[in-house]
């Protein structure tokens, strides 16, 4: 008995920190056309994951708003996210799992429990399991401890810790990446007590966070700050790169942020030194045989 048990402490101290797949929820949680830099944050970082390997079967993603179809946009089907407009974000292959009305507090609370409906397609679940890193990218209006939905609800910095900790008893993530793009976003990990969550924010408490810059034509702000300079980081990060998290907070400068970006490291036992950016950001490139690869465009099973 004795043995064994140390034994399977061994397996669990080895399994905590190796993951066998990457999943990413990526969230735009406001609507109107002034709001349209919030869907650009949360399509540039979905057009990272997909970059760095991770697949859309693998991706939920949440836009509470489409801008590349509101009629006043003056560039209509396209999302840019720099006024140079080199790159459309909208143009290839764009999955959107939820969107418009769709996106509600309750439908990103149950998509991270898997709470959800019966009828609801494997594309639109985060199917992760304990061997799961989990990247989990927020941006939206906010304030202290909350995050709005829509301009019409409120999810809290409550709310989000309890869903960590439900997935955690539900053997749902190795390890979670938070981050967070909104006014006050570091309130928003505040709460958080579930072990193996590595969470960042833009800005601290009573602290807004700001847009970058706005492009004359499209005639709103097209970035913010605090995602903007992620993106510049990750924009060197290839598959194979050996930057870490370290990294990426040490490129934090609030000179250019405009806002004190926030790291809690006090749930997560890693060195972020230890840590590559791929962990969260890419996909294990292991060959295992996974029955969900084949469903990415199929919601009927
Ligand atoms: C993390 O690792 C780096 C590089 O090995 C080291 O210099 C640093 O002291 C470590 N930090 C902690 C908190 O252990």
């Amino acid at each position: 008995m004795r043995i064994l048990s140390i034994l399977l402490t061994l397996v669990v101290a080895v399994s905590s920190n190796t993951h066998t797949n990457n999943w990413a929820v990526i969230v735009s949680t406001s609507r109107f056309w002034f709001n349209y830099r919030h869907q650009a944050n949360a399509l540039s970082m979905y057009r990272t994951v997909k970059r760095l390997g991770i697949p859309d079967s693998q991706i939920i993603l949440m836009l509470a708003d489409d801008a590349a179809c509101n009629p006043r946009n003056a560039f209509p089907g396209t999302v840019y996210n720099n006024a140079d407009r080199a790159l459309d974000l909208y143009s290839n292959n764009i999955e959107v799992d939820y969107r418009g009305y769709e996106v509600t507090v309750d439908t990103f609370l149950r998509v991270l429990t898997d709470k959800v409906d019966t009828t609801t397609p494997r594309s639109k679940r985060l199917l992760t399991d304990e061997h799961s890193n989990v990247f989990i990218y927020l941006t939206g209006h906010g304030g202290n401890e909350f995050l709005k939905f829509q301009d019409a609800e409120e999810v809290s910095a409550f709310d989000i810790a309890d869903a960590f900790a439900q997935m955690h008893a539900m053997k749902r993530y190795s390890e979670i990446l938070f981050m967070i793009d909104t006014c006050q976003a570091n309130t928003m990990y505040s709460k958080f007590y579930s072990p193996n969550v590595l969470a960042i924010g833009s800005s601290e408490f009573e602290e807004s966070s700001y847009s970058h810059h706005a492009d004359s034509d499209v005639g709103v702000a097209v970035i913010d700050r605090f995602t903007y300079y992620n993106l510049e980081f990750l924009e060197q990060v290839e598959r194979k790169s050996s930057l870490t998290m370290q990294d990426l907070v040490d490129s934090y400068d609030y000179v250019k942020i405009h806002s004190h970006a926030g790291v809690r490291t006090d749930l997560y036992n890693q060195n972020l030194s230890d840590v590559l950016i791929t962990d969260f950001f890419g996909n294990v490139q292991a060959v295992e045989i996974d029955n969900d690869e084949d469903d990415e465009d199929d919601d009927d099973e």
